[in-house]
């Protein structure tokens, strides 16, 4: 039998389906609540809020698990590799193994980008955040590839895809060459995605590129973790901005832009500023305090989530990184891991973030392991964004196939002047 909600409006009975997941919480289909009862509702935030049906990536906050594709996250960050979920997130399953050699080789051959695009990065000061130059270098891609910007093209849909997949960490790493006035490093295809990525960053035209192994693998873990959570802020501004019919990179370029915020993905750059700052784990009291005094705008950064309340099983995955970096360092005292770990430890028997189930995110940890192994924080969010891509096409994907997919146009509760006449301004005061 059909579930139903029934909503009573000025003494009206009226009822709505409610429409059952695989799993997780039920929801009450309202779309024809305006048509019916003449009412919008009204969620800020989205904190009730289902903006769309999906089958990529599950999150149970509560518990502090998420899967992709039904897969557990942590085992696939353990096991797979970063080129491995974006087929996954992009196709709903794990390739074969000839369907593997077939895409691997694919986001290969695509790796480099236009000769032309490095003009483009010239018109930038040098010092621009690689984050600014990004954002519009992405967008820009829709002028360097014409030939696949027809969405309702299946092939042109698909080649656009693996062209972000590729490019992106090219891209990114061109950013921060050209904000530290080095010259631009070739992508190298007998290396491995993160591998390549990293030799494009750390590179340089007069010496050959050693990967350090630790590193590269810890690279490609956190690429796992920040691949896909769902519907978060920018994955919902690229399904918002491709549902006009966009083209895909105008569409992809937008999640660069709302990533790029403190309370999305540029927490890790503040929460390890946020170490370095309290420096000693002596003021760690002080610094709990600040963060649950109502009148001080300081949070502890790394903490805190709007669907975890639980530990951030990403969080979990990144300490284990972390430490491994720091010992392949032989930096096992690190003083800012100190901190981290009795900064959590702390907060964690603090009746105040006990009662508001605020745990490390995945931020907490990922900025000490990023700057241990060489990535300046400005380059925190791109690296992000890079991982993020295969989510956010997977998205762009799942919406363009969804049948109820039409233009995102929200309502509102307007709260302005009514309609008033018009004075000329020579008739005013
Ligand atoms: N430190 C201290 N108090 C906190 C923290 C924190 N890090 N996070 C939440 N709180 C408190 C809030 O003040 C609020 O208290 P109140 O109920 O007394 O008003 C309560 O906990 C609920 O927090 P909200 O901010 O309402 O929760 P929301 O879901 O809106 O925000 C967010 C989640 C933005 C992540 C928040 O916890 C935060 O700002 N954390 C720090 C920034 C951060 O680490 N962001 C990374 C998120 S993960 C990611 O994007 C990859």
């Amino acid at each position: 039998m059909t579930k139903k909600s029934t909503i009573e409006i000025n003494g009206k009975k009226f009822d709505f389906p409610i429409l059952e997941g695989t799993t997780g919480p039920d929801v009450i289909d309202i779309s024809k609540l305006y048509a019916s009862t003449g009412n919008f509702t009204i969620d800020p935030g989205f904190t009730s809020t289902a903006s769309c049906q999906s089958s990529i990536t599950y999150i149970d906050g509560d518990k502090g698990e998420c899967y992709y594709r039904g897969y557990p996250m942590d085992e696939l960050a353990e096991k797979s590799s970063y080129l491995e979920i974006a087929y996954l997130l992009w196709n709903g399953s794990l390739p074969t193994k000839a369907e593997w050699t077939e895409y691997a080789d694919a986001i290969k051959n695509h790796t480099m980008v236009h000769e032309q695009m490095k003009n483009f990065f010239n018109g930038f000061r040098r010092g621009s955040h690689p984050m600014a130059i990004l954002t519009s270098v992405v967008a820009a891609l829709s002028a360097f590839y014409p030939d696949s910007i027809d969405v309702n093209d299946l092939e042109q849909r698909q080649i656009s895809a693996r062209r972000m997949i590729a490019k992106v960490p090219t891209l990114a790493a061109m950013a921060y060459k050209y904000s530290i006035g080095q010259p631009f490093i070739y992508p190298d295809n007998s290396l491995d995605y993160s591998e390549n990525f990293m030799q494009m960053t750390f590179g340089v035209p007069a010496e050959k590129y050693k990967v350090n192994k630790v590193f590269s693998k810890a690279l490609d873990k956190i690429f796992i973790l920040h691949a896909d959570h769902e519907q978060n802020a920018s994955t919902s501004t690229v399904r918002l901005a491709a549902s006009s019919g966009v083209n895909p990179f105008a569409s992809i370029s937008t999640g660069f832009t709302s990533l790029w915020g403190p309370l999305h993905g540029g927490a890790n750059e503040a929460a390890l500023n946020m170490l370095k700052e309290i420096g000693d784990v002596k003021k760690i009291p002080e610094y709990i305090k600040k963060a649950k005094d109502k009148s001080d705008p300081f949070k502890l950064m790394g903490f805190g989530h709007r669907v975890y309340k639980n530990y951030d099983p990403r969080a979990k995955v990144m300490q284990k990184t972390c430490h491994e970096v720091l010992e392949d360092l032989g930096r096992k005292d690190d003083k800012i891991m100190q901190v981290a770990l009795e900064l959590e430890k702390i907060a964690l028997q603090d009746e105040y973030f006990i009662e508001k189930k605020l745990y490390p995110n995945i931020d907490f940890y990922s900025g000490i392991t990023l700057n241990a192994m060489g990535f300046p924080s400005t380059m925190f969010t791109p690296l992000f964004a890079v991982a993020r891509t295969a989510g956010w096409i997977a998205h762009w994907k799942e919406m363009y196939l969804d049948p109820q997919n039409k233009i995102g146009r929200p309502r509102q509760l307007y709260i302005g002047e009514k309609p008033r006449k018009f004075i000329e301004l020579k008739n005013r005061n």
